[in-house]
């Protein structure tokens, strides 16, 4: 296989450069469908513009550990349409290690790269933000299912987990329908929701439970028992794994441990639901989680579309000079924005999840 030559600059350099530059790429959290996409566009807009790309396996874990692969457009040429992350992707925080942010700029110097393209949600971007006061020239791409970054109206891969789950829920109506029992679908969606407002309506959930708000048992069991009254046998719901039960568990977790950002790992809301609510209506209930299906499998149309648009803003960020920013979709436009407004969580859409709230 082809690889570009590595080619050392000055680091010294300030922007705006006039020769060629080399730009190092990574992707942290958790992946989605489309980061290949977006790896690509960046890898074709440098060739373009005559700088080269350094991929960094395993997020800024690669950057601890040295870890890197010179791409070529050869190579990524054909990733449009596959999922994951093909540099491998982790949840290591620099800050969370003794002399970590130090020594992500030496093996960052020491690489010769000039800028970072990081590919990333929160955890990501918040640490390439942080890392801009130790001299990190870097722009970051909003990459995460659950679509909760600020200052993007979305994120890649938001869209195609979105329809991975309305298709299952699809399949899990019919199913739910001819053995009149209630179905509890348990989406991704840690601290936001989302997925389950969007995949609630579109997948005509008569329930959707989402992390911002708190709920009751007894509500949702009396809608369950409202409906069935009605002669409703079948009732649909669709819960975020971070939505909280009220007074009782807040949010449910399947592991003590939490991980370099402090998140828990979330899971069980909708297990939970399904036992509570047969045990209070006596009707037949059962749960699915979708989880990591949501994450996995190929891009669609929206999302390779909206990962290339990224990643070619992003590079052109790059060669402009212009840093800790992040590229955004606004409208049907393509902006940059401040990296630090963009890593904070963008509130749910209430206006939405009431008319979601409509259909039960
Ligand atoms: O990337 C965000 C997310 O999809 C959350 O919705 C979810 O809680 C988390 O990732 C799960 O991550 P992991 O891959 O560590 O299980």
């Amino acid at each position: 296989m082809f690889f570009s030559p590595l080619r050392l600059f000055d680091l010294n350099a300030q922007p705006p450069w006039h020769g060629p530059m080399k730009v190092g790429v990574l992707t942290g959290g958790g992946d989605c469908a489309g980061i290949n996409g977006v790896v690509r566009a960046v890898v074709r807009r440098a060739e373009d513009r005559g700088a080269v790309v350094v991929g960094i396996r395993r997020g800024w874990a690669g950057l601890l550990e040295p870890d890197y692969v010179p791409l070529s457009y050869d190579q990524v040429a054909d990733l449009v349409s596959v999922g994951g992350t093909f540099l491998l992707t982790s949840r290591t925080n620099p800050f969370k290690k003794k002399g970590g942010p130090e020594l992500v700029m030496k093996n960052f110097k020491d690489a010769g790269l000039d800028a970072l393209i990081a590919i990333g949600g929160e955890d990501t971007l918040g640490v390439a933000h942080k890392l801009a006061d130790l001299g990190l020239r870097a722009v970051g791409v909003p990459k995460t299912i659950d679509n909760d970054l600020s200052e993007t109206d979305v994120t890649f891969g938001f869209d195609s987990a979105v329809n991975v789950a309305v298709d299952a829920i699809d399949r899990i109506r019919t199913t739910g329908m001819s053995h009149e029992r209630i179905m509890v679908v348990e989406v991704m969606g840690r601290d936001a929701g989302w997925i389950a407002t969007h995949a609630g309506i579109a997948g005509g959930a008569h329930i959707i439970l989402v992390p911002e708000e708190e709920f009751d048992i007894g509500d949702v069991c009396e809608t369950v028992a409202a409906r069935r009254r009605a002669g409703k046998n079948f009732t649909l719901i669709v819960a975020a794994e971070g939505a909280r039960v009220k007074l009782k568990h807040g949010q449910v977790t399947s592991a003590q441990e939490l991980d370099e950002f402090g998140h828990p790992k979330l899971g069980g809301i909708g297990h939970l639901l399904a036992g509570e609510i047969e045990r209070i209506t006596h009707l037949e209930c059962r749960d699915v989680v979708l989880g990591h299906t949501l994450r996995g499998g190929s891009p669609l149309a929206f999302d390779r579309v909206l990962c290339t648009r990224l990643g070619v803003a992003a590079m052109d960020l790059v060669t402009e000079g212009r840093f800790d920013r992040m590229v955004a979709l606004r409208g049907n436009a393509i902006v940059d924005v401040k990296m630090g407004d963009a890593i904070k969580p963008k509130a749910l859409d209430r206006d939405l999840l009431s008319v979601g709230r409509l259909f039960h």
